[in-house]
């Protein structure tokens, strides 16, 4: 597909129009927690009404203004092409459905396999990113940038875990960043960490396996605001997801050793 810059930019504004007006759902949901009706997907994996709603709404509105575009989502999967919106409608379910605020939704653009928009929402933080490749990243409309550390002795870590990785490669994952001197923290969600990252307030997020939806904006937003980021969508990583890693620049090739992720 080739996308003109006006193209994109109306895809990144209305993008991030609809992750509020997303937002302004979930937000509903999350202030009456007896609305939520949490349910489990699996062992670890939370669901709520919310993530259905929510995913609904931002499915039903893309598909209206851009019939040529298709849609992913968490929830109701779908079909990748040239033009593909990849959505998680709540990303940190576990946070979302026990009251904690550390939860977002996450709208990605690609084009041609290329990251190309990326928004994420975090409503209850009063927090809105919005990145576009090549046209930079703001939060709440400032700039961010990534920090500059580029020592793992100050490095501080976010390591994602989810049980679709055996429980001992993480716990193996967390001693050799500590043994590299490094320290870590897992808040429960990716789309999040990324962004975290992005605005210094951590310095690297990585995890051993993580799906598409869960990162499709967080990877632009990242990259704008100067990280570094491995090469996710290779193979499968649309369908079948993959590892990543997100850091600054400079401790890329320290904590590709450390994770093993590259
Ligand atoms: C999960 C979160 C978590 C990450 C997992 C994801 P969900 O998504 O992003 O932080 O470590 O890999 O599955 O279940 O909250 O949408
Ligand atoms: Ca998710």
């Amino acid at each position: 597909m080739s996308v003109t810059p006006a193209d994109l930019m109306l895809r990144r504004y209305a993008a991030q129009g609809l992750a509020t007006e997303a937002g302004r759902i979930a937000l509903g949901y999350f202030s009456r927690q007896e609305s939520l009706g949490v349910t489990m997907k699996g062992a670890q994996d939370w669901l709520t009404v919310a993530d259905g709603a929510v995913e609904d709404f931002l499915r039903a509105r893309l598909t209206e203004l851009f019939p040529g575009d298709t849609v992913i989502g968490e929830e109701g999967g779908g079909e990748a092409s040239d033009a593909v919106w990849i959505l998680d409608p709540i990303d940190g379910t576990a946070n979302f459905a026990h009251g904690d605020r550390t939860w977002c939704i996450s709208v990605g653009f690609l084009v041609n396999r290329e990251p190309t928009i990326g928004i994420v929402a975090a409503p209850a933080l009063d927090e809105l990113y919005v990145a576009q490749r090549g046209q930079g990243v703001t939060l709440n409309g400032q700039k961010i940038a990534v920090s500059g550390v580029d020592d793992i002795g100050r490095a501080y870590v976010e390591l994602g875990w989810s049980p679709r990785v055996p429980s001992q490669h993480y716990v193996d994952m967390i001693g050799r960043v500590y043994a590299a001197g490094g320290a870590m923290k897992r808040s429960g969600s990716g789309a999040l960490g990324l962004c975290h990252v992005a605005n210094a307030r951590t310095d690297a997020y990585a995890e051993l396996h993580i799906n598409a939806w869960d990162i499709a904006a967080g990877v632009v937003i990242a990259r704008e605001a100067g990280g570094w980021v491995s090469d996710f969508f290779a193979g499968d990583g649309i369908s079948k997801g993959n590892p990543i890693l997100c850091c600054t620049p400079a401790l890329a090739s320290q904590l590709s050793e450390i994770t093993g992720i590259s």
